[in-house]
């Protein structure tokens, strides 16, 4: 879908974010041609650089950060609608200038890749200097708060200048194509919505599991942990999307709406069904207490727990969420469990079955249903699972717009006012209001994550988490 010309600044144009995923993920629409003529984008940051040197340094990022071959010949026409404005967020310096390339006859986005502590002053700097208009749009980045209450402080400093419909809060698994898949699954389709309830599901698994430790992230990851930077956020947003009601629209607010029921229809999680630990150093690969720069830091690299959502619709049916930094794979998937058949027709030596369904989110993204058929061959009625495998590349070709980047989606929706994608204020709250009792009990009880192998699965106590609801995970590869 085309967009309007636009202007976008990017606060933090310097910073690794913005070199590692907002510049990469502009210039591959601009190569796709999604950035009409007439369209500019804005670095903004404390760096005494000009306009060449900014050049410069977007085009190294993009040498490093994009995917794939880099098309050199487009380069020079991407590089000719970027500018640089040397601007100081708490104070005058540069704000005309940026007035000036900030144009009120465009769609005028801001993009906040700051900490948050500088998001107040941000905002209040834009109205100041006459930059916010209803059309006015701006986005800002996680984390959002540490807990409700500096949550709940943000979205009042953001809401003193601008309206909700203006603000954007990225969370970037929300663009990811088969995130997105999700609701075009459960509300596309006859088949699978009237099975999806407690009366067929079992239970639902949730996985997100990566390979990589703290990537020199330490101090910021050390004050935040796998509850903080994964779980409140790109977990729960999952989990809203498996267990929400259809909304009647797909429609931002509409949505947006249905999500929030599930995460306030969300029990607090009991101790016993919380699990967290810390990976241990493996060769030359130091371990988390290494990383995290404490040696005696007690911050869960791993989280694993059994969620009850408290509805009509899901009353009985777990869901269990688990993410971990060093793990055997990186490999994130949800996989809906149904029950076995009410009653088995077979001898017992058949077997009993349950269909999965599982929805890869990456890599490899696609979708798989087990289901259950006789083995082959001339030995009787026995049942074997088969998966109708779609994996999304093989079906839809590689370079299918299904390999965009999150960014790519978001920072566009960003441009047509399309909100559905980001979390609305109340959403972002709520998921704190529950998050936060789980993280004040472990820091009250002070108990020490688990240790859990470099490549493995996580601590024992995740597999036991499930083991004894005679469940278990699904293998992480
Ligand atoms: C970020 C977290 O939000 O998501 C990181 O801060 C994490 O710690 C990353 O590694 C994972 O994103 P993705 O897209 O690689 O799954």
């Amino acid at each position: 879908i085309p967009v309007d010309p636009f202007d976008l600044v990017i606060f933090g144009g310097t910073g690794d974010l913005a070199r590692r995923k907002i510049l990469p993920a502009l210039f591959r629409r601009f190569v796709a041609g999604q950035i009409p003529d007439g369209s500019s984008i804005v670095g903004a940051a404390r760096s005494e650089i000009d306009d060449a040197e900014y050049k410069s340094l977007v085009k190294d990022a993009l040498r490093e950060f994009h995917p794939g071959d880099l098309p050199e010949d487009m380069l020079s026409g991407f590089l000719n609608i970027l500018h640089y404005v040397q601007v100081d967020a708490t104070g005058d310096q540069g704000w005309d200038a940026l007035a000036k390339l900030a144009r009120p006859d465009v769609v005028r986005a801001f993009y906040f890749s700051v900490g948050p502590s500088l998001f107040g002053a941000l905002a209040e700097r834009l109205h100041h200097h006459g930059l916010v208009d209803p059309e006015t749009r701006i986005v800002v980045e996680k984390p959002f708060g540490r807990d409700l209450e500096t949550a709940r402080a943000l979205n009042t400093s953001l809401a003193a200048h601008f309206e909700e419909c203006q603000i954007y809060r990225i969370d970037h698994y929300l663009g990811k194509e088969t995130v997105q898949n999700l609701m075009a699954i459960r509300f596309g389709n006859m088949l699978f919505e009237p099975l999806w309830n407690s009366q067929y599901v079992d239970h639902i698994q949730i996985t997100v599991a990566e390979t990589v430790g703290v990537q020199g992230r330490g101090e910021y990851y050390d004050r935040s942990g796998a509850m903080r930077d994964m779980v409140q956020n790109h977990l729960m947003q999952l989990l809203c999307l498996i267990a929400m009601e259809p909304p009647a629209k797909f429609d931002p607010d509409a949505v947006r709406d249905e999500k929030l029921k599930v995460i306030r229809a969300l029990d607090p999680v009991e101790p016993a069904d919380l699990v967290r630990g810390q990976y241990l150093a493996d060769g030359d690969r130091a371990g988390y207490l290494e990383d995290a720069e404490d040696p005696a830091s007690k911050t869960e690299s791993f989280a694993a727990m059994k969620v009850h959502v408290s509805n009509w619709r899901w009353a009985g049916t777990p869901f269990y969420l688990r993410t971990g930094k060093r793990l055997k794979a990186r490999a994130s998937e949800i996989a809906v469990v149904f029950k076995e058949t009410p009653h088995s027709i077979f001898d017992e030596d058949a077997g009993r079955h349950r269909n999965t369904l599982s929805i890869r989110l990456q890599p490899n993204e696609g979708i798989d249903l087990d289901v259950t058929i006789k083995e082959p061959g001339p030995g009787g009625m026995r049942l074997i699972d088969v998966p109708l495998d779609m994996t999304f590349s093989e079906a839809l070709g590689p370079e299918s717009e299904a390999s965009a980047d999150a960014y790519e989606r978001l920072i566009m929706d960003v441009i047509r006012g399309n909100q559905t994608l980001f979390m609305r204020g109340d959403e972002v709250e709520a998921a704190w209001a529950w998050t936060d009792p789980i993280i004040q009990g472990w820091e009250t009880r002070g108990d020490r994550p688990e240790p859990y192998e470099t490549g493995s699965s996580g601590p024992e106590d995740a597999l036991a988490l499930m083991h004894r609801d005679g469940r278990r995970w699904r293998e992480i590869r």
